[in-house]
C-alpha cells in the first residue's frame, strides 16, 4: 500500500546542533504510527518540520493525499513566504496572518491535509471554544471581502457548513456544553481535547498529536485512548502520535518509530519495539546499542 505521509532523509540544523539527522519512517493511511523516544530526541521537531512550522535543511516530506500522482506532494515545497502585514487589507490575509503568527506557517500544509496539535496547549484562551474552531476553518472558508461584505449565499453556506462542522466535533469530543466558554476557562484536559477538535476542523486525512494524554488522569487517558482509535476506525483519520505514556502507545498504535537523538533507531510494532535493545538501551540511558 502507498504510504499517506512518506519522510525520507529530513535533516534539520540549529546552530551547530543536529537535531534531526537523516530521518527515514512511513506511516501507512488508516493506521496510528507513534513517534516516541526519550526527551530532546527530535520528535516535536519532526512535527514541526512536518506540519511546515520549520523548514528542513534536507531531504523530502511526501503526502499521498489521493489527488496527487505516484510521487505524492512534497510538503516542503507548499512553504512560501507568511503573508506580510501590509497585505492583510483583506480579511482572509489577515486572518492567515494571525494563524502565521499563532501557529507558524502551515497553512498550506494545513489545507494539504495534515492537521496537528501541540505539545503545549495553544489556543485562543480569550474566544470561546465556538470561536476557536471557527477560525480554524478560515483557510476553508472563502472570506473573500466582496462576498463577506455581499454576504453572499455562497459565502453564507460555507458559514453555516464551518458552524456545524464544529458543532459536531464539540459533541464527538464531549464539549457541545461549553460551546460558549472562554477556551482559557476551560479545565485542562478539556482544552486538551478542543485542541484536537480544532484541528478536525480543518478535515484533515493526517492528525499529528503531540503528548496528547500529557497531564491527563488515568480515565481521561483512557477516554482519549478510545477517542483516538474511533478516529481511526470510523472517521479514516490517520494518526500520527508522540506520546511518552508507554501503556498507551503500546495499546493503540499499529506501528511504531522511534528516535534517539535525531536518528531513527528502531522501527516495528510495539511487540518488536518492546524487545529491541537498542529501544531500551536508549530509554535506560546506558548510551548501549
Ligand atoms: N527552534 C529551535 N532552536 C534551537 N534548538 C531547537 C529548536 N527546536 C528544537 N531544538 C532542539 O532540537 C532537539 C530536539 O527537540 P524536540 O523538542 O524535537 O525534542 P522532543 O523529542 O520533542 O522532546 P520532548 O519529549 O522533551 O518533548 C533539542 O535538542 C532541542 O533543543
Ligand atoms: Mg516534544
Amino acid at each position: 500500500m502507498t504510504p499517506l505521509l512518506t519522510v525520507r532523509g529530513l535533516t534539520i540544523r540549529f546552530g551547530g546542533v543536529t537535531a534531526l539527522n537523516q530521518v527515514d519512517f512511513a506511516v501507512q493511511p488508516g493506521s496510528i504510527t507513534a513517534l516516541i523516544g526519550p526527551n530532546g530526541a527530535g520528535k516535536t521537531t519532526v512535527f514541526n518540520c512536518v506540519t511546515g512550522f520549520y523548514r528542513a535543511d534536507g531531504g523530502t516530506i511526501r503526502l499521498h493525499a489521493g489527488q496527487q500522482d505516484e510521487e505524492g506532494l512534497n510538503l516542503l515545497t507548499l512553504l512560501g513566504e507568511p503573508v506580510r502585514w501590509r497585505d492583510c487589507w483583506q480579511p482572509q490575509r489577515l486572518a492567515e496572518r494571525l494563524y502565521y503568527q499563532m501557529f507558524g506557517g502551515p497553512h498550506l500544509v494545513n489545507r494539504a491535509g495534515v492537521a496537528r496539535t501541540f505539545q503545549n496547549i495553544r489556543l485562543f484562551n480569550e474566544l470561546t471554544v465556538m470561536e476557536n474552531l471557527l477560525v480554524a476553518q478560515h483557510t476553508q472558508v472563502d472570506a473573500a471581502l466582496l462576498s463577506g461584505l455581499l454576504r453572499s449565499r455562497r459565502f453564507l453556506a460555507k458559514e453555516e457548513a464551518a458552524l456545524q462542522r464544529a458543532t459536531e466535533w464539540l459533541r464527538f469530543f464531549a464539549l457541545h456544553g461549553e460551546a460558549n466558554r472562554l477556551a482559557g476557562e476551560l479545565p485542562y484536559g478539556h482544552q486538551r481535547r478542543l485542541e484536537m477538535a480544532r484541528a478536525l476542523c480543518t478535515n484533515p486525512r493526517l492528525l499529528c498529536l503531540d503528548e496528547p494524554a500529557a497531564g491527563l488522569n488515568p480515565n481521561e487517558t483512557r477516554l482519549l485512548s478510545q477517542l483516538i482509535l474511533t478516529l481511526r476506525d470510523q472517521f479514516q483519520v490517520t494518526i500520527l502520535l508522540i506520546e511518552h505514556d508507554m501503556g498507551m502507545v503500546m495499546e493503540i498504535s499499529d506501528h511504531l518509530v522511534v528516535l534517539d537523538h535525531g536518528e531513527v533507531i528502531a522501527r516495528g510494532t510495539p511487540e518488536e519495539i518492546q524487545q529491541n535493545p537498542r529501544v531500551l538501551a536508549a530509554y535506560l540511558g546506558t548510551g548501549a546499542g
